[in-house]
């Protein structure tokens, strides 16, 4: 049992500390962002952000995350929201910048991998403003525990998509 901050809100947890992050968000709060790929760290489909950084669900353990700050793919608008002050009445139709851009370059295709993506391109974001293809492209691959993997081969659109994202992001910086 654990009380987690997931999206903002807390969220009292009766499941085990050893259950994964990722059965919680998916079979207890009923978040379907994150996604089941692999089970062991190898392809980034269950990332969630973690006070900000990255983690792979599927690997972490709920007493991992006790009292610290979740954002699932499903918490970006908000949080977006919120670092640029955005009205109630604003907040509730905008969307992450990331997702928009995602949107714009027709990124996903079976789009099972995309919440990975979308995660670790907001971690980076958040992090460099106007990142190189380079450090995209290290950011995707060897930055983490494993590359994050699409068998789509999207790989080409989501640097085009983080690149929109960064200059959208990059306004009034
Ligand atoms: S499901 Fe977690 S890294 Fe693959
Ligand atoms: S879009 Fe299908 S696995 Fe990436």
């Amino acid at each position: 049992m654990a009380t987690i901050i997931v999206n903002g809100a807390r969220r009292e947890v009766q499941a085990p500390n050893d259950t994964p992050l990722l059965y919680v968000l998916r079979n207890d709060l009923e978040l379907s962002g994150p996604q089941f790929g692999c089970g062991l760290a190898q392809c980034g489909a269950c990332s969630v952000l973690l006070d900000g950084k990255e983690i792979r669900s599927c690997i972490t353990p709920l007493s991992s995350a006790a009292g610290k700050e979740v954002t699932t793919l499903e918490g970006l608008p908000a949080r977006w929201a919120q670092q640029k002050s955005l009205s109630k009445a604003e907040a509730e139709k905008t969307l992450h910048p990331i997702q928009d851009a995602w949107i714009e370059e027709q990124t996903p295709l079976c789009g099972f991998c995309q919440n990975g993506m979308m995660i670790k391109a907001t971690e980076l974001l958040e992090r460099v403003a106007k990142p190189t293809v380079a450090e995209i492209k290290e950011a995707f691959t060897t930055s983490g525990p494993s590359a994050h993997l699409c068998r789509c081969g999207s790989y080409t659109a989501i640097i085009e998509a983080v690149q929109r994202a960064a200059t959208v992001m990059g306004k009034g910086r």
